[in-house]
């Protein structure tokens, strides 16, 4: 491998071309990056309707003796007007005496919530009642036996006779990854429940996202967020498709909806709003995806499309408009009058053959670019197979086997230079050679992304698809981050975009590899970025070996400035491998397949490597 260290042989990289892409799939929102414990808070998971589906609360007692669980719309909340109507038959005196501990109801969460000794929860629900209650609100192991903390609330009948908003820290004093939150009481009456939430007080930032996630998101240094999703922004129908209105202002007020292509229900309390401050906690920028009346199912004709472009105008004002606009001023009112960095918005998913695709997008194109003509609007349809006249990028996805993926690697060689330029927002191995995330998968996508990282003149964004996976509930296979309640480990795809983060703004070196049979099987690239942190320049050179055998290589390098400050002692090397391409990682051995670095003890202008 030949490399030529001199930067005005190289090219220099987009600024954004590594990035994240996140979709509410694999409840990867919903009992994923969203700290919320509790699901389905509202009671609403039904929808509108009465009776709703108040899965998976549950009850505490015995139904027929003991109290009796209904539906009714009598919430304080006009947008989610559903509510849960307990009436307790036992009491603690009398002829039914309730049980000790009491009757109630409980929330499992996702799957178990965990409860970690030491930390607090902020626990929120709205109470109403024709009589006095006496609450206990607990967290307890998953059958109640075990209680993790616990408050009781009180209160008189008139302080509820209307419905008000209690508030409760709670302190665990143990932990269990598969608690419950129980609200139980003995007295005898009727209470009615609503928008019950609780919260880790220690999320991401303060802002909401479980801490552990998002150390994982930030520590690929994405450049960018595209979301809220792919399918999950068209909806299997429009009426389940995401409308950011219904997702921001106070959590309480938020309709929720069911997402009918993931086939679950999201309270949304991860709404636009939350989507665009995790990018700015991140450093990313947000990449909007926006549904121009298309689902899977049904669509808006083009003379009815304006609705549509009207919200999309409104939220683009909403994530950047000055303050005393009137989306602007929402977002202020959230307590963010500084505008988000907002420059590229999607226009649709994947469907770009739709019949009314084409001229939909045409009339939003015209009415974003009139409005903010600096925003950088990206097509579904596909460069290579049309010309396109009114986009600035282009949407491609790719999922391939693995060997497919490792050729995809040359697919951008003869792209042309000129015009919109590739997004290529969803890339993965799956298929039966993927497994749930192995070596093999993970080596033909960083393949991929070294052609793409030769080819950024005609890339300029990239992301790997799905990003999470909550284990209890995998949608789709593979993912780069598995987690459930508690733990959580990178797929061999997580880490090998690791190999990536420093490459956005850098440079691409010019280098070739001479080739022979088993080098065929090889792909490489080499980059150089100046490093704020101690104001140096380095050099790092990947390869990816797909040769089913070891292959010795001679990297020279040439070029380099004889005062270059590129650091050739206390170079390293960092190897992503195990015995087996199909190993994966799991909950009992998250790190089998992981990145380690060592000292590259024959650093210097030319060295011998071993690829395994
Ligand atoms: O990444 C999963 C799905 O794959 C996305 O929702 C969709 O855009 C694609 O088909």
């Amino acid at each position: 491998l030949l490399v030529n260290a001199s930067e005005a042989l190289g090219r220099p990289i987009p600024e954004t071309l590594f990035g994240i892409f996140f979709e509410e799939i694999n409840h990867a929102g919903a009992g994923g990056l969203w700290a919320e414990l509790v699901s389905n808070r509202g009671f609403e998971a039904g929808g509108p309707n009465i009776p709703s589906n108040i899965d998976p609360w549950s009850i505490i007692g015995n139904e027929s003796s003991s109290l009796t669980l209904s539906t009714d719309d009598s919430s304080c909340f006009e947008r989610n007007k559903v509510a849960l109507r307990m009436e307790v038959l036992c009491d603690t005196e009398g002829t039914n005496i309730c049980p000790a501990g009491g009757v109630g109801v409980y929330n499992p969460g996702f799957w178990g919530m965990n409860i970690e000794k030491g930390k607090k929860y902020n626990v929120v629900l709205y109470v109403r009642s024709s009589g006095a209650i006496n609450v206990s609100v607990s967290l307890t192991g998953p059958n109640g036996l075990e209680t993790l903390a616990t408050h009781d609330i009180t209160a008189s009948a008139s302080q509820v006779s209307n419905w008000t908003k209690m508030e409760v820290l709670l302190e665990a004093n143990a932990t269990n990854p598969n608690a419950r939150l129980q609200l139980t009481t003995t007295r005898k009456g009727v209470i009615w429940f609503d928008q019950v939430s609780a919260m880790p007080n220690d999320t991401y930032k303060g802002h909401g996202f479980r801490s552990e996630l998002a150390e994982m998101l930030a520590d690929l240094k994405p450049k960018f967020i595209r979301f809220p999703g792919g399918c999950f922004v068209q909806g299997g129908r429009l009426k389940n498709a995401f409308r950011w209105k219904s997702t921001i202002g106070p959590w309480e007020e938020r309709p929720g909806h069911f997402g009918d292509v993931w086939m679950y229900w999201t309270d949304d309390g991860l709404g636009y709003f939350e989507f665009l401050q995790l990018t700015e906690d991140l450093g990313a920028l947000p990449v909007w995806v926006f549904n121009i009346g298309i689902s899977l199912n049904d669509q808006v004709s083009t003379s009815n499309i304006r609705p549509f472009v009207q919200e999309a105008l409104d939220s683009i004002e909403f994530a950047r408009g000055d303050p005393n606009s009137t989306w602007g001023s929402m977002r202020a009112a959230i307590g963010h009058p500084e505008p988000f960095d907002l420059r590229h918005f999607a226009l649709g998913n994947e469907d770009c053959g739709n019949k009314n695709y084409q001229g939909n997008y045409l009339k939003f194109y015209d009415a974003i670019k009139k409005a903010y003509p600096d925003i950088k609007i990206i097509t579904t349809c596909d460069r290579f197979s049309q010309k396109l006249d009114h986009a600035d990028l282009y949407d491609y996805h790719v999922y391939k086997s693995a060997k497919d993926m490792f050729s995809m690697a040359h697919q951008f060689d003869l792209a042309s230079r000129d015009g919109p330029k590739a997004f290529v927002s969803e890339y993965a191995v799956n298929g039966k050679t993927a497994g749930k995330g192995n070596i093999l998968a993970a080596l033909a996508e960083a393949a991929f992304l070294i052609g793409i990282e030769q080819n950024s003149d005609a890339v300029s964004m990239a992301s790997y698809a799905p990003l999470f996976v909550n284990d209890n509930d995998r949608r789709w296979n593979p993912d780069a981050i598995v987690f459930n309640s508690s733990q959580l480990y990178g797929t061999p795809s997580y880490w090998a975009q690791c190999f990536f983060r420093e490459s956005s703004s850098a440079t691409v070196l010019h280098s070739t590899l001479q080739t022979n049979t088993s080098t065929s099987q090889l792909i490489a690239s080499a980059i150089m970025w100046e490093n704020s942190g101690d104001n140096k320049s380095y050099l790092r050179v990947k390869i990816v070996n797909f040769w089913n055998d070891t292959v010795n290589l001679k990297i020279s390098v040439d070029g380099l400035e004889p005062n270059s400050t590129i650091l050739l002692s206390g170079s390293t090397k960092t190897v992503l491998t195990s015995g087996n391409p199909m190993d994966e990682n799991s909950f009992n051995e998250p790190n089998k397949v992981k990145p380690t670095q060592s000292p590259l003890e024959n650093a210097g202008k030319d060295m011998d490597v071993i690829l395994l």
